[in-house]
């Protein structure tokens, strides 16, 4: 199954322009790391349809491949961009993989599925509530979501040393475990399980760590600067954060769809 359906992958708040999804391949060694170590929380037998809500470029969806060698995996995300590296990546999979370009944040065109699987990507999404409700809404009764994104004090040193160089990033989508398990249970989920996992992650400083944060951490913000003003804002963040360390925090999620009433 190779085909790709186009839903809904309208533009949300800070969202201008596209990824830069070849960079991102390139550097996304943590989330591929933490990816990989989330999707053994997966219980599969091999032969399941799941979701990979937020594929990007494929990485950990490869590794999710592999554990259904028998099943149907279906690759989701809002990026053009990001689906074409998924394809690349994803090529060998091609009898087990469909692309989907649709948003989270609206209903989801899909016949139910035995799992959602995330990494790295629910924080982009401002509106938690409906997040949850379109994922309950394609999963099977029991059908299990394992997911990770990035919780309450997430990248906070990026945050202060933004601030410190003059701008307030939203800090909002990320969730605290309380509040992720309320909305999850609101939106039809039992056996909620939420906690928060630091992730510091030291960056080989220069131009490494400035790719990094200008295709990751800052990349919504610098969508919504002048062009000749992103460079000079990218060094005063550099300077203010000093020590190459994203302070990561991720929010684990387990949970389970509940019966439908
Ligand atoms: C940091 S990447 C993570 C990709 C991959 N899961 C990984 O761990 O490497 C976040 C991804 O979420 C996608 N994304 C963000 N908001 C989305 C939305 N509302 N609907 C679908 N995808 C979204 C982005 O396009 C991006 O590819």
């Amino acid at each position: 199954m190779t085909n790709q359906t186009d839903a809904g992958a309208g533009h949300q708040r800070g969202d201008a322009s596209d990824w830069d999804a070849t960079t991102y391949d390139r550097i996304a060694d943590p989330m591929t790391r933490w990816g990989v170590a989330v999707l053994d929380r997966l219980h599969l037998d091999g032969h399941e349809r799941v979701l990979d809500a937020g594929c990007g470029s494929g990485r950990v969806t490869e590794h999710l491949c592999q554990r259904v060698p028998r099943g149907a995996v279906i690759a989701l995300d809002r990026s053009a961009a990001m689906l074409v590296e998924a394809r690349r990546r994803l090529a060998s999979s091609a009898d087990r993989v469909s692309f989907a370009r649709a948003n989270l944040a609206q209903p989801l065109p899909f016949s139910p599925v035995d799992a959602v699987f995330s990494t790295a990507t629910f924080h982009w999404i401002h509106d938690h509530g409906a997040l949850f409700s379109n994922l309950a809404a394609v999963l099977r009764p029991g059908g299990q979501l394992v997911a990770q994104c990035g919780g309450a004090g997430n990248i906070a040193r990026v945050h202060a040393a933004a601030k410190a160089a003059g701008v307030d990033l939203d800090p909002t989508h990320f969730a605290t475990p309380a509040e992720t398990q309320q909305r999850l249970k609101a939106a039809g989920f039992i056996d909620v399980q939420c906690w928060l996992q630091p992730e510091p992650t030291t960056l080989a400083p220069g131009e490494p760590l400035e790719t990094y944060l200008r295709t990751v951490c800052l990349r919504q913000h610098l969508d919504q600067l002048p062009e000749q003003d992103r460079t000079p804002f990218l060094h005063a963040v550099m300077q203010q954060l000093g020590e190459p360390v994203i302070d990561y925090v991720r929010l684990n999620i387990l949970a389970r769809r509940g019966a439908v009433s």
